[in-house]
């Protein structure tokens, strides 16, 4: 058993995203060695302790992919999706990491839960108001949103009125909760109207390298 193991996430890259390497050590477990994600170290800076966070943004695009991702499968996932879609792509940074280790990642994240203290952002988000679909990508956290999409949707909710939202996610293997209707709930709170919600995907994250066809038919549907 290799959990907590740091040195793996450094090495295993199993895709690119923007031009950076993407890392998920994750994606080499069986089932039973994954544990429905339980023990899932990552690099230490949400994806970006060697790349810098994913930033695409053109003039002309008409969607944008909008994700987080701790310990890449969701990163993964979005890169996937902006190979079929040519989407402009903005990954959500926090001022402060979570960790490497799991265990204190659940702890910080229980806290912030209950405390619902989620996570100040440290990103640029830019005017959206050329899109007209937004993919919205996230691991699921306690079967809702991990808290910076929670964040970054309480913040710049608003910039998604009007527009076509696909969410999709990566999980431990219980599914995508309740955080759809979370998604619906935070952007009606920040008064965003007339968005238009798709099918989500769901992936486990432990299988996004073997998701390419259910990525194509989700993306056909979205379009
Ligand atoms: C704090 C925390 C809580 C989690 N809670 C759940 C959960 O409730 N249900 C589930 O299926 N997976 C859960 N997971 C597993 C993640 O959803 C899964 O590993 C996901 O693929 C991670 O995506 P990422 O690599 O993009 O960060 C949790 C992971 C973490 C770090």
């Amino acid at each position: 058993m290799k959990f907590g193991n740091q040195s793996d996430s450094q090495t295993q890259v199993v895709g690119m995203i923007a031009g950076q390497p993407i890392r998920a050590n994750q994606l080499t477990r069986s089932d039973s060695t994954w544990q429905n994600g339980y023990g899932t170290p990552s690099d230490g800076n949400d994806t970006n302790s060697q790349n810098k966070p994913t930033r695409k943004l053109t003039k002309d695009a008409k969607s944008i992919i909008i994700y987080f991702s701790r310990s890449g499968s969701t990163e993964l996932l979005a890169s996937k999706i902006a190979k079929q879609t040519d989407a402009d792509i903005l990954e959500i940074v926090v001022k402060n990491p979570y960790s490497g280790n799991y265990k204190k990642t659940l702890a910080r994240a229980n806290s912030e839960r209950e405390s619902a203290n989620y996570p100040e952002l440290d990103m640029n988000v830019p005017d959206l108001s050329q899109y007209k679909t937004v993919y919205l990508g996230y691991p699921i956290w306690a079967m809702t949103l991990s808290h910076p999409m929670t964040e970054f949707l309480t913040d710049y909710g608003s910039r998604l009125s009007n527009k076509k939202i696909a969410p999709f996610m990566t999980e431990g293997g219980y599914g995508q909760g309740d955080s759809v209707d979370r998604i619906k709930q935070i952007l009606k709170s920040q008064g965003a109207t007339n968005d238009t919600f798709t099918k989500a995907l769901v992936v486990d994250g432990n299988k996004v390298n073997k998701a390419d066809e259910r990525v194509d038919h989700w993306v056909k549907d979205v379009k």
